[in-house]
């Protein structure tokens, strides 16, 4: 008979839970849409060619989103492939929403960067990059549109280097591109996978070793084939070789080709992923690293209200770093001291939800929430140790809110509390005008989200009138302080949730002379 202890670390093995990275339209959408359709998730992704003609991706959840056409929100999504249990974390990749993807990133144990042949490494993929490589979690390429004309590869893999500053191996190497793209040649396994431009996977394994045999020149030609002979020789001599250690540091990223809205080396990505990436780890907490097989614990690192018309509802996101969950478990909440029965957990399948009965480490499950819990609570069955406070981003962009219909009043107040608490804005507030509230945000379009939010799922019309502030800062002083002498024609003193001040400045210059003027006092980017 298996222990407990058994058991989990057999389910530990089984699971890879990543995130994908890119920027907007390198094709996250198609790719996640194929992983899915590989692991029996759903039956038939909807071609995200059709997102014009009202298809969605089954992964989009809200109006907004579907109206844009610009991943808001951010799922997960779970499947089996090939004997492992995979959790997807879908990320939102607007740029404006790139806080809710810091957070996401905390619950992953690697990630996938994906990147458009044609665009090479763009603006969003090197933020999200950092965020990772902070992390120091193993991050694998994948180069996609190969079978439209792109940059060099040579050059692309410079671009990883030069702009990115890690180390590559190319585990695939691609032969051609746009209308002369024939497939891909796997290093290591010495084989050749030929592009049809249908879904089906076909191989060519040369007689002689590597690419010495006759027949590779006559399958692709004689100028592809002196391309692909020249790489691969450049590669073999002065191209980094492979190292799982590196890979597992985030210092060494494995590259491979394809084409995902073909299905053109995805599966040949996700056989080598599963294999190569890693399953969860103890997680640093306060009391020192927690084992997955210790007793059920995890943390929040996403909140999110009315996903669902059918269900209206909020969902803390919860990932599971150790020990087994078993639904109705008691567990503690270390902020509050409170202990809580989670009763109703839910799992993710796209726009699917199932009730979860148990769950291993690196599992995300949704648990209901009636306005309990917070980003970045630790829940956890035994002992009292707390995971890491996730990143916090200070905001960039401000505007003050009114409420323009006064019988909605505590309907406009019930929504700023919600979508704050699930951390889509910050509020502030001024000393004279408690009522008045001013928000917060990192990406600006989280404004229209909001008023979209609030007027769809709150019936609160809202007037937004923007804030000529881009930075805030907490201020520390040994004393309590006068927010008021912080104020002037640059500068706005006011407070955030937990009554803490906080000045509000215009820019860089009026900062450096509040610093100056004021030296008595701290002024933080963190609360
Ligand atoms: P995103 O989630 O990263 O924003 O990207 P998404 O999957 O929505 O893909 C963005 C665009 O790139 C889509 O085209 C999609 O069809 C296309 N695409 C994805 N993978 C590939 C690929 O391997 N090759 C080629 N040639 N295109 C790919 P779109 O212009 O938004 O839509 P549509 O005009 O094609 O319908």
């Amino acid at each position: 008979m298996t222990t407990l202890y058994e058991e989990i670390k057999h389910e530990v093995k089984k699971r890879r839970t990543f995130a994908i990275i890119s920027h907007p339209d390198a094709g996250k959408t198609t790719l996640t849409e194929k992983l899915l359709l590989f692991g029996g998730a759903i039956r038939m992704a909807g071609e995200v060619k059709g997102r014009k003609a009202q298809k969605f991706a089954r992964s989009d959840w809200m109006e907004i989103e579907k109206e844009r056409g610009i991943s808001v929100t951010t799922s997960a999504m779970q499947f089996d492939y090939g004997g492992h249990r995979i959790n997807i974390l879908d990320t939102p990749g607007h740029q404006d929403f790139s806080e809710d993807t810091y957070r996401t990133l905390t619950a992953a144990d690697s990630a996938v960067m994906l990147i458009d042949s044609a665009k090479g490494v763009e603006v969003q993929t090197i933020k999200l990059f950092k965020v990772c490589s902070q992390r120091g979690i193993p991050i694998f390429t994948f180069i996609n549109k190969m079978d439209r004309y792109g940059k060099e590869p040579l050059d692309l893999l410079e671009e990883l280097e030069q702009v990115l500053g890690i180390r590559s191996c190319p585990m695939n190497w691609p032969i051609g591109m746009g209308d002369e793209f024939s497939g891909i040649y796997d290093r290591k396994h010495h084989r050749i996978e030929l592009y049809r431009g249908d879904s089906q996977r076909v191989f060519f394994y040369p007689k002689k070793s590597g690419l010495d045999d006759p027949a590779i020149r006559e399958l692709i030609g004689d100028t592809l084939y002196e391309k692909l002979c020249e790489d691969i020789d450049l590669l073999d001599i002065a191209g980094d070789p492979f190292d799982l250690e590196k890979v597992q540091q985030g210092q060494l990223t494995p590259v491979y080709f394809g084409s995902a809205i073909n299905k053109f080396g995805v599966q040949t990505f996700l056989d080598e992923f599963v294999s190569l990436a890693p399953a969860p780890s103890p997680h640093d907490s306060s009391i020192g690293p927690v084992d997955t097989a210790m007793g059920f614990s995890g943390f929040v690192f996403k909140i999110q209200a009315n996903m669902n018309p059918a269900h209206r509802d909020r969902i803390a996101f919860l990932r599971v770093c150790s020990g087994k969950f078993e639904r109705g478990m008691t567990v503690n909440q270390l902020r509050t001291g409170k202990k809580i029965k989670l009763a109703q957990p839910q799992q993710f399948l796209a726009q699917d939800r199932d009730i979860v009965e148990v769950a291993y480490p690196g599992d995300i499950i949704g648990l209901h929430d009636p306005g309990i819990y917070r980003i970045g609570d630790t829940l956890c069955a035994e002992g009292s140790f707390e995971f890491p406070p996730l990143p916090q981003f200070p905001p960039e962009h401000f505007a003050r809110v009114s409420n323009l219909n006064a019988m909605k009043y505590k309907q406009f107040q019930k929504g700023i509390n919600q979508l704050e608490e699930e951390g889509t804005v910050q509020v502030f507030h001024t000393a004279v005008h408690a009522e008045e509230v001013i928000l917060g945000v990192v990406g600006e379009l989280q404004f229209e989200v909001f008023k979209y939010r609030l007027k769809g799922e709150y019936g609160a019309d809202i007037r937004i009138q923007y804030l000529p502030y881009q930075l805030a800062r907490w201020v520390k002083s040994a004393d309590p302080i006068d927010t008021s002498r912080l104020t002037n024609l640059s500068c706005l003193g006011v407070f955030d949730r937990d009554e803490r001040p906080v000045v509000l400045c215009e820019h860089e210059y009026a900062l450096n002379w509040l610093e100056r003027t004021y030296p008595d006092l701290v002024f933080s980017v963190t609360p």
